[in-house]
C-alpha cells in the first residue's frame, strides 16, 4: 500500500515536472516565433523600401501630369511576387507593374500595411518628390505576397513543434528515471522507519506482558496492602493495558503496510460479521444500544481472517464508543456488481465536516472523543483503511453531528463467490 503511495507521489512528480519544462519550452518557443517573425517581416519592408525608391526616381512629372518611366523590370517583380503602383496626390492610380497587386484601398497615412485577405500581401508607401523644387508629385506603393514568409513561419512552427514534443518525450523517459532515483531513498528510509516500529512494538510486548502479569497477581493478593496502593496498582494495570493495546496496534499497522500480500484465501464476510455482532451484543444491551444486522446470505471475499475481523471490529466498536444511551448501530452486509458492500451505521455523536478528512489519519481523534471513549489511541481508523487498502478494497465516511455515522466498505467479490459455505 505504501508502494501506491510513492508509486502516485512519483507519478505526481513527473507529471509537475513534465508541466515545469513544457511551460519554460512553450515560452521559449513562443519567443522565437515573435522574434523571428518579426525580423522576417522588418527584412521584407526594408526590401520594398529600397524596391519603392527604385520606383521613385521612374517617376516624373510632365505636362503637369504624373508619368511612370519604364526602367523597372516586369519580369523581376513577377519572379519575386512583387508588385509596383504609381498614385498621384489625390490617390488615382496611375500606373501599376507586376502580378501580386493589392486590392486594398490606398491610403497616404499608412507607410507599411498589411492585406490580410487572401492573397496576404505587405505593402510599403513611399512619396514621390521632385529632384528638382522638392514638390511632393504623388505615391509610389510597393507590395510582396506574404506567402514564402508565412511558408518559413510554418516551417518554423513544425520544426518548434515537433522538437518540443521530442524534448518532452525524451525529458519524460528522463523525468522517470530521475524520479525514481529520487524516491528510492525516502522509500528505502520511510520502509526502514517502518521495520523500527514494527520490531519496537515486538519489543515492548514482552517487558509489558511482565508488566501486566505481575501487576494482576499484586492486585489478586490485597491483603496487607495500603488502599492508595492498590488504586496506584489498578493505574498502572489499566495503563499497561493501554499501552499493550496501542504496540499492538503500531504492529499491525506496520505489518499490514508492508509490501508483501498476507495470506490470503475465500473468507464468507457473513460469518465474520455475525460473529462479531455476537460478541458486541452484551456490550451493546450494557450501554442499551441496540445492535442490528442486515446481511446477505453468503459473501465472500479473497482475504485475511484475522485482518478482516480486525477492521469490522474496529468500525463496530468505534460505533459503540460514540453511540449515546439508547442509540442504535446497523451493520448491514450487501453485493452491488462485483462488490461486497459493508455499512456500519449508527445514530451517535457524528463527526464535524471539518474532521471528516482527518478521522482516517494515525493518532487523530476528535477533541470530544475522550469523553466517550477514555482508551483510544486514535489508530483503529487508520487500520481500518491500510487492510482494506491491502484487499484492494475503499473505505469512506459520511457523518452528521448529533445525527450519526456512517462508515462503508467496499471490497472486491471473491470471483468465486457461489463457493459453498
Ligand atoms: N462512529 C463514530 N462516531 C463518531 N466519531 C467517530 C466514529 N468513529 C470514529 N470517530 C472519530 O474518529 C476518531 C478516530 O477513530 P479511531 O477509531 O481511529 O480512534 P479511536 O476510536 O479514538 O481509538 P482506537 O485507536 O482505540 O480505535 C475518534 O477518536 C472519533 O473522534
Ligand atoms: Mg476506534
Amino acid at each position: 500500500m505504501v508502494r501506491l503511495v510513492f508509486k502516485q507521489i512519483q507519478y505526481r512528480l513527473l507529471v509537475s515536472y513534465l508541466a515545469v519544462f513544457a511551460s519554460i519550452l512553450g515560452t521559449f518557443a513562443i519567443a522565437v516565433r515573435i522574434v523571428y517573425a518579426h525580423s522576417l517581416r522588418q527584412q521584407l519592408t526594408n526590401e520594398l523600401t529600397t524596391l519603392g525608391q527604385g520606383a521613385v526616381t521612374s517617376a516624373e512629372f510632365d505636362h503637369g501630369r504624373l508619368q511612370v518611366g519604364n526602367d523597372i523590370s516586369v519580369q523581376d517583380l513577377i519572379a519575386r511576387g512583387q508588385a509596383m503602383q504609381w498614385f498621384d496626390l489625390r490617390g488615382q492610380l496611375i500606373a501599376q507593374q507586376g502580378k501580386t497587386i493589392s486590392t486594398l484601398p490606398f491610403s497616404s497615412l499608412e507607410t507599411s500595411q498589411i492585406q490580410s485577405s487572401s492573397p496576404r500581401i505587405q505593402l510599403v508607401t513611399l512619396p514621390i518628390v521632385s529632384s528638382n523644387n522638392q514638390h511632393q508629385l504623388g505615391y509610389v506603393r510597393a507590395s510582396q505576397s506574404l506567402e514564402e514568409l508565412d511558408e518559413n513561419l510554418q516551417k518554423l512552427d513544425w520544426g518548434l513543434g515537433s522538437g518540443i514534443v521530442m524534448a518532452l518525450m525524451l525529458s519524460g523517459i528522463g523525468g522517470v528515471w530521475l524520479t525514481r532515483q529520487a524516491m528510492s531513498p525516502i522509500e528505502e528510509s520511510f520502509q526502514r522507519l517502518k521495520q523500527f516500529t514494527a520490531d519496537a512494538s515486538h519489543e515492548l510486548r514482552n517487558p509489558l506482558m511482565a508488566i501486566k502479569s505481575n501487576v494482576s497477581v499484586a492486585l489478586k493478593y490485597p491483603d496487607g496492602m495500603r488502599p492508595i496502593d492498590a488504586e496506584k496498582f489498578a493505574a498502572i494495570a489499566s495503563a499497561s493495558d493501554q499501552m499493550a493495546h496501542l504496540t499492538e496496534d503500531l504492529l499491525l499497522l506496520a505489518r499490514t503496510d508492508k509490501a508483501t500480500k498476507p495470506e490470503q484465501q475465500p473468507i464468507d464476510l457473513t460469518e465474520i460479521l455475525e460473529r462479531l455482532v455476537e460478541l458486541y451484543q452484551l456490550q451493546a444491551q450494557t450501554k442499551q444500544i441496540t445492535l442490528q444486522t442486515n446481511l446477505a446470505q453468503s459473501a465472500y471475499v479473497f482475504g485475511d481472517v484475522a485482518q478482516l475481523t480486525r477492521l469490522f471490529t474496529n468500525l463496530i466498536v468505534n460505533a459503540l464508543h460514540y453511540t449515546l444511551k439508547g442509540g442504535r448501530v446497523e451493520v448491514n452486509l450487501s453485493r452491488t456488481g462485483q462488490s461486497l458492500i459493508v455499512d456500519v451505521t449508527d445514530t451517535g455523536v457524528g463527526i464535524a465536516p471539518e474532521h471528516l478528512a482527518r478521522v482516517f489519519d494515525r493518532f487523530w481523534r476528535a477533541d470530544q472523543s475522550r469523553a466517550y471513549w477514555k482508551g483510544g489511541s486514535g489508530l483503529g481508523l487508520a487500520i481500518a483503511q491500510s487492510i482494506v487498502q491491502s484487499h484492494r478494497g475503499t473505505i469512506t465516511v459520511k457523518s452528521q453531528i448529533n445525527v450519526g455515522s456512517y462508515f462503508t466498505v467496499r471490497l472486491p467479490l471473491f470471483a468465486g463467490s457461489t463457493c459453498p459455505k
